[in-house]
Order: structure tokens, then sequence, then C-alpha cells
């Protein structure tokens, strides 16, 4: 390009923009807190506080930086603007957005004119405000609604009552730009994912549930192993030392082994927990919660040689006698057990054996009675 030119150039620039509004003169108008416009029958106030404006994340930006279709007016403007495109600054997160079509505008959850780094504590974005950001659209949307569960759940409360902004908010496990429903392979709810999604906290228990037979049959087929939310629930989470979480958790277990289940709940520890008293032993006191393994690893609470141990916790003199009882006894079940279901068979037969015995033999008592008594009437009558 020609010296020349680009000197002409230069110039013409900065002769436009000397004529052009500034951000000053938009506020020449735009801070008068009485200014509005009515957009289909309602009353729009178009007042920018210049203070609130000037300590926001964008308070260094020209108005024309956002609103460019005002850029190189003089004095005034016409009434239909262009809608602002944050995605001109931001791409990363309006790609997300896009690509995740989760239906909600930047605005919606950052503001326009207030916008705060998610850091500040005044920011709709940051950690404490984000529920009660996302729940302007979800409260009352999903049944059952997702806001309340929350709220009562131990990570509501931990956020919300006790202000620890370590507990779990809506985009911890969402995502903030990348919101996606559960049935989509990339979400961060998704069953395959869930668990690093729950892991970014709690490490401990997923390197726990990693070693586990869950965790093992999770690394080959992800759709039959149970995960943090088969046991606990997603927003209702409920604090894991409840008597009401316990009574769940055995449901929970029940769902996939129905037969253990079905079995649990026709012997002793069952039956009273299903009378609600949880001091006797759900599935978890004697199998363990993130670190269940199958009984023949000797690691296994209910291995043999660990049952003394795993007793003793609750029977204090519990010996290898003991330990005998089965907790899963169940005499139709010839593979499992196969003692109690011979001696259940033998019990039978001597059983209906001895009926048929006694049966045949009244019947035959009776017969002759009978025969006897109509000889001896008809003996009478002569
Ligand atoms: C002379 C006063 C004046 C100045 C200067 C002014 N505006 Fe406005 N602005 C108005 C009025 C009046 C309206 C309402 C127009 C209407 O009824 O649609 C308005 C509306 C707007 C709207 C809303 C338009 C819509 O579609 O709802 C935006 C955005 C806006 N102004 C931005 C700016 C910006 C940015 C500047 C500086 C570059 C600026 N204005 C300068 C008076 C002004
Ligand atoms: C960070 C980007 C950004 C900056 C900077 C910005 N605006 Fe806006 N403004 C928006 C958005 C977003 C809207 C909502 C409408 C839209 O999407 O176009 C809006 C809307 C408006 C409206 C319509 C009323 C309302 O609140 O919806 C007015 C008036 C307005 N802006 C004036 C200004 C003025 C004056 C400045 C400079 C002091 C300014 N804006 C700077 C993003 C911005
Ligand atoms: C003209 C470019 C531009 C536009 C358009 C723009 N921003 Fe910004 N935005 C910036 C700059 C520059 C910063 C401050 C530097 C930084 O921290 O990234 C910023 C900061 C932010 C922050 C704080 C980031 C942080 O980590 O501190 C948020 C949130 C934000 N913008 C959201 C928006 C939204 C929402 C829109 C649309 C309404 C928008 N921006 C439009 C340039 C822009
Ligand atoms: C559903 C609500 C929601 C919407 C819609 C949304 N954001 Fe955000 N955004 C958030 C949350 C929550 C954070 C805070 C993330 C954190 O704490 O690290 C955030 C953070 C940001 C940040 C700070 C830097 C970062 O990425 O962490 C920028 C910049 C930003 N958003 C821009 C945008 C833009 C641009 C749009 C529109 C294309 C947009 N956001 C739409 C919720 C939203
Ligand atoms: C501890 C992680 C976690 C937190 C925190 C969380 N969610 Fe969820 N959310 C999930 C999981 C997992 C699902 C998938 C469905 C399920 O398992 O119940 C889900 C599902 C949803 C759905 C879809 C419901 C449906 O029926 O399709 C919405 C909407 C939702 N969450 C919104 C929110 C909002 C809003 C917040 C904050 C108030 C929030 N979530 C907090 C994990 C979480
Ligand atoms: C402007 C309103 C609005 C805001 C704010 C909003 N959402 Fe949504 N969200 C929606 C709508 C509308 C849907 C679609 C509902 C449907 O398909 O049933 C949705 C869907 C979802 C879904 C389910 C997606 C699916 O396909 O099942 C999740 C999860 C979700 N939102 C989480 C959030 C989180 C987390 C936040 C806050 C960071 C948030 N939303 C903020 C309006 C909003
Ligand atoms: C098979 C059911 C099950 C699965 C899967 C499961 N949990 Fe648990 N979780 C429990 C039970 C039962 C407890 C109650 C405490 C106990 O008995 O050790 C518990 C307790 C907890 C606790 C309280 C601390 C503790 O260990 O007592 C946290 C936190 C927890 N689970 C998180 C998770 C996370 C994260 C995952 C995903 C890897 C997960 N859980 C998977 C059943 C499960
Ligand atoms: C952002 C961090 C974070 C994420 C992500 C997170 N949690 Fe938590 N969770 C916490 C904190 C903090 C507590 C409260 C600790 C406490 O007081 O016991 C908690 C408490 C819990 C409890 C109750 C523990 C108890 O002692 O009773 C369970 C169960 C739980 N989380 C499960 C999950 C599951 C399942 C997921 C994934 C869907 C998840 N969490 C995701 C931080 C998180
Ligand atoms: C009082 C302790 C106790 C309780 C409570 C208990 N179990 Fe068991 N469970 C055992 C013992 C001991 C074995 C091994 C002997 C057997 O198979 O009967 C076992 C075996 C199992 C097995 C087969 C293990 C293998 O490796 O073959 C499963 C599955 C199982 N239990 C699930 C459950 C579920 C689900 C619950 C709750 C509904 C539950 N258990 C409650 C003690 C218990
Ligand atoms: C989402 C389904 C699901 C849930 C929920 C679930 N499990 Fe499992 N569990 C499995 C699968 C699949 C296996 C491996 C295949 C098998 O042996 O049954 C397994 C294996 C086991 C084993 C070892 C059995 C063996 O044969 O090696 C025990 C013990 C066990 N689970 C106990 C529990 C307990 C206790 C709970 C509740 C705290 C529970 N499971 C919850 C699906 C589940
Ligand atoms: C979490 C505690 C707990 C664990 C673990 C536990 N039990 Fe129990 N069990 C109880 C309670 C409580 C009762 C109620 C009767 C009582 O007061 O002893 C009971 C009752 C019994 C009874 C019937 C009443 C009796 O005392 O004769 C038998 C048999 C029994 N348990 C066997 C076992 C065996 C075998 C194991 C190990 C595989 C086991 N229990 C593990 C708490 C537990």
């Amino acid at each position: 390009m020609p010296k020349a030119l680009i000197v002409t150039i230069v110039l013409l620039t900065a002769v436009s923009s000397s004529l052009a509004m500034s951000t000053s003169d938009c506020f020449d108008c735009h801070s008068d807190d009485t200014l509005t416009k009515v957009v289909r029958g309602n009353e729009v106030s178009l007042f920018i506080d210049e203070e609130i404006y000037g300590k926001s994340a964008h308070g260094e930006l020209d108005c024309t930086d956002c609103h460019e279709d005002l850029a190189g007016l003089e004095d005034e403007h016409g009434e239909e603007l262009k809608p602002v495109q944050c995605s001109n600054c931001h791409d990363d997160a309006a790609e997300e957005m896009t690509a995740a079509e989760h239906p909600a505008e930047c605005s919606d959850c950052h503001g326009k004119h207030d916008i705060l780094p998610p850091s500040d504590s005044r920011s709709s974005v940051y950690d404490l405000n984000v529920p009660g950001t996302c729940c302007t659209c979800h409260s009352e949307q999903e049944t059952p609604d997702v806001c309340v569960q929350y709220e009562s759940g131990m990570h509501g409360m931990v956020l919300l009552r006790s202000g620890m902004i370590f507990s779990a908010v809506c985009n911890d496990c969402h995502g903030s730009h990348d919101i996606r429903g559960a049935g989509d392979p990339e979400s961060m709810i998704a069953r395959a994912n869930i668990n690093d999604t729950c892991a970014a906290c709690h490490k401990g228990v997923v390197e726990t549930y990693r070693q586990s037979i869950h965790g093992e049959i999770f690394r080959d087929s992800p759709e039959d192993a149970p995960v943090c939310t088969s046991c606990h629930s997603a927003h209702d989470t409920e604090r894991a030392m409840d008597d009401a979480f316990l009574i769940t958790v055995v449901k929970r277990c029940s769902t996939c082994h129905e037969e253990m289940g079905y079995t649990f709940s026709k012997n002793y520890h069952g039956q009273v927990t299903g009378m609600g008293y949880t001091r006797a032993a759900q599935c978890p006191d004697c199998h363990g919660a993130h670190d269940i393994l199958s009984r023949d690893d000797p690691e296994s609470m209910v291995h043999p040689d660990n049952l003394v141990a795993t007793c003793g916790k609750c029977h204090p003199g519990a010996n290898r006698n003991f330990t005998m009882y089965m907790p899963h006894a169940d005499y139709h079940d010839a593979q499992r057990y196969p003692m109690l279901y011979y001696v259940y068979l033998a019990m039978v037969i001597l059983l209906t054996g001895t009926f048929a015995f006694f049966g045949i033999h009244t019947l035959l008592w009776f017969i002759r009675a009978y025969l006897e008594n109509l000889r001896n009437r008809s003996g009478g009558a002569h």
C-alpha cells in the first residue's frame, strides 16, 4: 500500500472518531433514569447506571464495542438496533453454547451492563449465586422440581445454609456453557461420565470405588454397573449416615440384586430393617459401600475368613460357628444353598409322607367304623 494512502486512512479514521459518539455522549441520554421505551406493550428502562457500568468487567470498553452498529454515528441513533454479539470477543464460551444447544442467552446468566468476573461475590455466576441464577428458569420447570430438591439435599444445605463454596453447585455437575442432557454421551451427567464429575471433589471415594467389583464391571460395561448416582440422589443428596438413606439404599441395591434383596427381606436383619429399625444390618454393613468385593476375593467382607470380624462389629461374641447363619438363606435355591435345599426337601418328603400315611390310616379307620356301625344297626333291627 502506498505511504500516502495509509496516511489518508489514518487521518480519516481520526476525524471520523472525533465526530462519532463517545461513551460519555451515550451517557448524556442514557444516564437519565426516566428514559424508557415501550416494547410489545411493556415499558422497558433504557437507563444505564454509570457507576455500576464503570466497575463491571467491561467498564473499560466503549459502548460501541458491544453495540457495534452504533460505531461511527454522530449524535443520535435509530430505533431498531442489532443484537449484541458476545461471541465477537468470547468465542470459547459461545462455541460451547452453540454445540450444547442449552436454550439460554449469555445475558440470562451474566446480565448486560453489570457483568462481573465469576470470582466476584456480587456476580450472578459466583458459586453462592449460581443456584439462584439457574433457578430463575428451572424452578418448577421439571417434575420433581430440581431446585427444591437441590436446596434440601446435602450439597444445597452445605452451600446455602453453611455458605461453604466448595460444595457442589449446578455448574460443577452440569458445566457452565456445555450444558447437556443426561442422554447425550458428551454430557457431564451421562452415565459413563458421572463418576469423573463427582471425582472432581470426592477423589478418595471414587478411587476406592474403582477398586471394587462395581468399578471393575463399570470398566467393561458402564450400563450394568452402579455409578455414584445409582446409590446417591443427584439433587436430593442424602446425608450418608441418615436412617432414611440406609433404608433407601437397600431398595437401590435390590433393584439390581433382586434375588439377594428378596432373601435379605425374608431373613432376620431384613425383617427388622423393613420395620424401620436400622441398628440391624443393611447391605453395606456386611458388604461395604464403595469397596464391595466378590465373596471369593480374600479382601471381601463376606469372605469366609473375614466373617467373624464383619459380624463381630455388632455381635461381639461372634465365632466361626455363629457365622454359619446365612443372611440370604433361601431353601428354594439348590445351587447356592444345597444343604438347606436338601434338608428342606427331606422335611417336605417326611411331612408329606407322614401326612399321607396318617391320612390313609384315618380314612381306613373311618370306613371301618362306618361299616361296623351299619352292621351293628342292622343286627339291632332283628
Ligand atoms: C440523544 C440521546 C441519545 C444518545 C446520545 C444515545 N441514545 Fe440510545 N437511545 C435513545 C433513545 C431515545 C432510545 C429509545 C429509542 C426508541 O424508542 O426505540 C435509545 C435506545 C437505545 C438502545 C435500545 C434500542 C433497542 O433496540 O431497544 C440502545 C442499545 C442504545 N440506545 C444505545 C446507545 C448507545 C450505545 C449510545 C452511544 C453510542 C446511545 N444509545 C446514544 C437516546 C440516545
Ligand atoms: C458487554 C457488552 C455491552 C456493553 C459494553 C454495553 N452494552 Fe448495552 N446492551 C448489551 C446487551 C447484551 C443488551 C441487550 C440487548 C442485546 O442483546 O442487544 C444491551 C442493551 C442495551 C440497552 C437497551 C436496554 C436494556 O438494558 O436492554 C441500552 C439502552 C444499552 N444497552 C445502552 C448501552 C450503553 C449506553 C453502553 C455504554 C455505556 C452500553 N450499552 C454498553 C451489552 C452491552
Ligand atoms: C469487545 C469485546 C467484548 C465483548 C463484545 C464482550 N466482552 Fe466480555 N470481556 C471482554 C474483556 C476485554 C473482558 C475483561 C478481560 C478478561 O478478563 O477477559 C471481558 C470480561 C468478561 C467477563 C469476566 C471474565 C473473567 O474471567 O473475569 C465475563 C463474564 C464476560 N466478559 C461476559 C461477556 C458477555 C456475557 C458478553 C455479551 C453480553 C460480553 N462479555 C461481551 C471483552 C468483551
Ligand atoms: C446457563 C448460564 C450461562 C450462560 C447462558 C452463559 N454463561 Fe458464561 N458462565 C456461566 C457460569 C456459571 C460461569 C462461571 C464459571 C466458573 O465459575 O468458573 C460463566 C463464566 C463465563 C466467563 C468467564 C470465563 C470462563 O469461561 O470461565 C465468560 C467470559 C463467560 N461466561 C461468557 C459467556 C458468554 C459469552 C456467553 C454466551 C455465549 C455465556 N457466558 C453464557 C454461566 C453461563
Ligand atoms: C452433584 C451433582 C449435581 C448438582 C450439584 C446439580 N445437578 Fe442437576 N443433575 C445431575 C445429574 C446426575 C442429573 C441426571 C439425572 C439424574 O440422575 O437425576 C441431573 C439432571 C438435571 C436436569 C435434567 C432433569 C430432567 O429431568 O431431565 C436439570 C434441569 C438439572 N439437573 C438442573 C440442575 C440445577 C438447576 C442445579 C442447581 C440448582 C443442579 N442441577 C445441580 C447432577 C447434579
Ligand atoms: C433462560 C432460562 C434458563 C437458564 C437461566 C438456565 N436454563 Fe437450563 N434449560 C432451560 C430450558 C428452556 C431447557 C430445556 C428444557 C427441556 O428441554 O425440558 C433447559 C435445559 C437444561 C438441562 C437439561 C438438558 C436436557 O436436554 O435434558 C440442564 C441439565 C440444565 N438446563 C441446566 C442448567 C443449569 C445448570 C443452569 C445454570 C448454570 C441453567 N440450566 C440455566 C432454560 C434455562
Ligand atoms: C453401591 C452403592 C454406592 C455407590 C455406587 C456409591 N456409593 Fe457413596 N455411599 C454408599 C453408602 C451405602 C454410603 C454410606 C456410608 C457407608 O456405609 O460407608 C456411602 C457414603 C458416601 C459418602 C459419605 C462419606 C463416606 O464414605 O461415608 C460420599 C461422599 C459418597 N458416598 C460419595 C460417592 C461417590 C462420589 C460415588 C461414585 C464413585 C459413590 N458414592 C458411589 C453407597 C454407594
Ligand atoms: C464441587 C465439589 C463437589 C462435587 C462435584 C460433588 N460433591 Fe458431593 N459433596 C461436596 C461437599 C463439600 C460435601 C459436604 C461434605 C460434608 O460435609 O460431608 C459433599 C457431600 C456429599 C455427600 C454426603 C456426604 C455425607 O457425609 O453425608 C454425598 C453422598 C455426596 N456429596 C455425593 C456426591 C455425588 C454422588 C456427586 C456427583 C454426582 C458429588 N457429590 C459431587 C462436594 C462436591
Ligand atoms: C448380615 C450380613 C449381610 C447382609 C445384611 C447382606 N448380606 Fe449379602 N451376603 C452376606 C454373606 C455372608 C454372603 C455370602 C454367603 C451367601 O452367599 O449367602 C452374601 C452374599 C451376597 C451376594 C453374593 C456375593 C458373591 O460374591 O457371590 C450378593 C450379590 C449380596 N450378598 C448382596 C446383598 C444385598 C443386595 C443386600 C441387601 C439387600 C445384602 N447382600 C445384605 C451377608 C450379608
Ligand atoms: C446398577 C446395578 C447395581 C446396583 C445398584 C448395585 N449392584 Fe452390586 N453388582 C452389580 C453387578 C452388575 C455386579 C457384578 C455381576 C454380579 O455378580 O451380579 C455386582 C456385584 C456385586 C457383588 C459381588 C457379587 C459377585 O457375584 O461377585 C456384591 C456383593 C454386590 N454387588 C453388592 C451390592 C450392594 C450391597 C449394593 C448396594 C449398596 C449393590 N451391589 C448395588 C450391579 C449393581
Ligand atoms: C450392623 C450391625 C450388624 C451386623 C454387621 C450383623 N448383625 Fe446380626 N443382628 C444385628 C442386630 C441389631 C440384631 C438384633 C438382635 C440382637 O439384639 O442381637 C441381629 C440379629 C441377628 C440374628 C438373630 C438374633 C440372634 O442374635 O440370634 C442372627 C442369627 C444374626 N444377627 C447373625 C448375623 C451374622 C451371621 C452376621 C454376619 C454375617 C451379622 N448378624 C451381622 C446387627 C448386626
